[in-house]
């Protein structure tokens, strides 16, 4: 614990009287950070990957907590559970690879070895080593995690046993999970093909990303230029997103085509109006969806929603949908994985439709990920002055933002802790106060 930080100078929320702002400091110091993992990401809850990444016993996935490795693994008996992805011997990853299938774990160290429900099974010469009786009575099996819970197919756990449950920690947020969770009865899976990379920035740049609407049309604008120039060369068969054209964002007036629900616990999403129309993959199914979920569900899994539950996951849904998982590693250093997210069994052309999307926006390799992580490197640069201290992106909305919710959330049953709605061009910043009030309750013991 250090006395070095005062709440009070990192984060100014006086909401009331329309100021919330966030210092340099936390993008820029490098003590705080570590004091950021340890509280932020090693103390409470932190999505850790799907269940449909291990469906068969003895399947297994390995993820990080924070610095952590952890091992999830499907055991004989065909739970999932979360183990310390370390040693009880000296400490080697006993699973050093991303995904496998194996009854018997054999840490590369020394050779003791695991079944997939993390029971030791053999002591290298064990008889052999002299060992006294006080090693014989410890418990040689590996290390659950004191949290670890699911939430239709999403996975979550927490290093610190003193957290809340994991249904009050996700809230009315699980209601924007259901959305995406619905839209198969056989759940969510990712397309084969991670995606791991760098930006030289601070991992709440991306955090806030996900979800500020005001970067679009200035960020992307070669995206945009080029799906217009499609739609104008392919007009029968136009791949046109109302999130890439431009008349979304255009949008003025009193129509309501955008907006932002905040919850409790530092979860947010921005969304936008779409049509219910062919360039989403989820197309074919519309009806079907209508019939099972009512009209108004159906038509929210068609608008773009893009999602965070803090600290660590993100989904966004638009023209394809991502799956984004937020590794710090230094203060100015941030390492993403990211997956395409598709629902179990959709037709073929409606995968063919969201890879070919996803590879458009999403990807290293895509139109529009590469100008964000740009972005984010120009912002670190510019943050690593100390003064002056506070910065003023978070304030667009202020005067629109109402606690609870609107017609729009009234229609799905969700309750938001409080939310935005109005044009294109309001481009809601409040929502971001969400994670900073979050990161403040996690960090409480870290400041004064
Ligand atoms: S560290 Fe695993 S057997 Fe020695
Ligand atoms: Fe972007």
């Amino acid at each position: 614990m250090t006395d070095a930080y005062r709440l009070k100078d990192l984060i100014d929320d006086r909401a009331e009287a329309g100021v919330f702002r966030v210092s340099r400091s936390l993008f820029n110091d490098a003590a705080l950070f570590e004091e950021e993992l340890r509280h932020v990401f090693e103390g409470g809850w932190l999505f850790l990957g799907l269940a449909s990444q291990a469906p068969e016993r003895h399947d297994f996935f390995t993820a990080r907590a924070g610095r952590v490795p952890v091992l999830i693994s499907r055991g004989q008996d065909g739970e999932l559970r979360c183990f310390l992805n370390a040693c009880p011997h000296k400490g080697a990853r006993i699973a050093p690879f991303p995904t496998g299938n194996t009854k018997l774990h054999v840490c590369p160290y020394h050779s003791w070895s695991f079944d997939s429900a993390g029971i030791c099974k053999n002591i290298k010469w064990q008889k052999s080593g002299d060992y006294a009786d006080a090693f014989h009575e410890q418990d040689h099996n590996l290390v659950q995690i004191p949290k670890f819970g699911e939430y239709r197919g999403l996975l979550f756990g927490s290093l610190n046993e003193d957290v809340p449950s994991l249904e009050e920690h996700l809230g009315e947020a699980r209601k924007m999970l259901d959305l995406v969770v619905d839209q198969s009865d056989r759940g969510l899976e990712l397309v084969p093909g991670r995606v791991r990379f760098t930006y030289a920035a601070n991992w709440k740049l991306q955090l806030e990303n996900c979800t500020d609407q005001y970067h679009f049309t200035s960020t992307h604008p070669s995206y945009i230029r080029a799906l217009e120039d499609r739609s104008r060369k392919n007009s029968a068969e136009a791949v046109q997103s109302s999130l890439s054209s431009s008349s979304f964002w255009k949008a003025g007036g009193d129509e309501i085509v955008a907006g932002s629900f905040a919850f409790d616990h530092g979860h947010a999403v921005a969304w936008g109006k779409m049509d219910v129309g062919p360039s989403l993959p989820l197309y074919d199914r519309a009806d079907e969806l209508a019939k099972r979920f009512g009209e108004a569900r159906r038509n929210w899994m068609f608008n773009m929603r893009n999602l965070t539950v803090f600290p660590n996951m993100q989904i966004a849904e638009n023209a394809s949908s991502q799956l984004r998982v937020i590794h710090p590693i230094a203060h100015d250093m941030t390492e993403m994985e990211t997956w395409c997210l598709a629902p179990i069994g959709e037709s073929s052309a409606a995968r063919t439709l969201r890879i070919r999307q996803y590879e458009d926006f999403f990807n290293p390799t895509g139109m529009a990920t590469p100008d964000d992580t740009a972005v984010y490197e120009e912002c670190q640069r510019g943050l690593s002055t100390r003064e002056p201290s506070w910065l003023q992106g978070h304030a667009r909305g202020s005067i629109s933002t109402t606690a609870g919710g609107n017609s729009l959330s009234d229609s799905i049953d969700m309750l938001p802790a409080f939310s935005v709605a109005g044009s294109g061009q309001l481009a809601d910043e409040t929502l971001f106060r969400s994670y900073y009030r979050a990161w403040a309750e996690r960090m409480k013991g870290a400041l004064v």
